[in-house]
C-alpha cells in the first residue's frame, strides 16, 4: 500500500515516481520492486549542505534554498528538483533544476508550515521544514 506523495526509485533504470493517488499494489519497474525513498534531514557529516532551507531572497520573496550554503550545480552532481508540500499534503509544487542553475526555488506564498524536499543526483533525497 502506497501513501500520497511517496517517492519510489527503480535502482536499475533510475525511474523516479511520485504517488499521486495511493493504491494497494506494489510499484514495480524493470521487473523488480521499486525502492521507497526516505528523506534525510541532517547532513552534519557530509561535506556539502543538502537540507532545504526556507528564507527570503534579496527582494523579500519567499524561496527554498538547498543548503545554508548553496549546493553545487555541476554536470555530474546537482539538485535535480525541489518540491514543497503543505502540512496537510493537499498541495505540492515541484521545480526541476539543471546544471548551471542555482539550487533554489521561488515560492509564491507560504501557506503555514511547509515541508521542502530536494533530490541530489549523487546524495539522494533530503527534506527540511519551514520555521
Ligand atoms: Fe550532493
Amino acid at each position: 500500500m502506497t501513501k500520497k506523495l511517496e517517492l519510489y526509485r527503480c535502482n536499475i533504470c533510475g525511474n523516479l515516481a511520485e504517488v499521486i493517488i495511493p493504491g494497494a499494489g506494489e510499484l514495480v519497474c524493470c521487473g523488480e520492486s521499486m525502492e521507497l525513498l526516505e528523506a534525510k534531514n541532517n547532513d552534519a557529516e557530509a561535506n556539502e549542505k543538502h537540507v532545504p532551507v526556507f528564507m527570503k531572497d534579496e527582494q523579500g520573496k519567499n524561496e527554498v534554498r538547498v543548503g545554508s550554503t548553496l549546493h553545487p550545480m555541476e554536470e555530474n552532481h546537482y539538485i535535480m528538483f525541489i518540491e514543497t508540500i503543505t502540512p496537510d499534503y493537499n498541495r505540492a509544487e515541484l521545480q526541476y533544476l539543471h546544471p548551471g542553475e542555482e539550487a533554489k526555488m521561488l515560492i509564491g506564498e507560504k501557506l503555514g508550515k511547509e515541508l521542502a524536499r530536494e533530490f541530489c543526483s549523487i546524495h539522494g533525497l533530503w527534506e527540511g521544514k519551514s520555521d
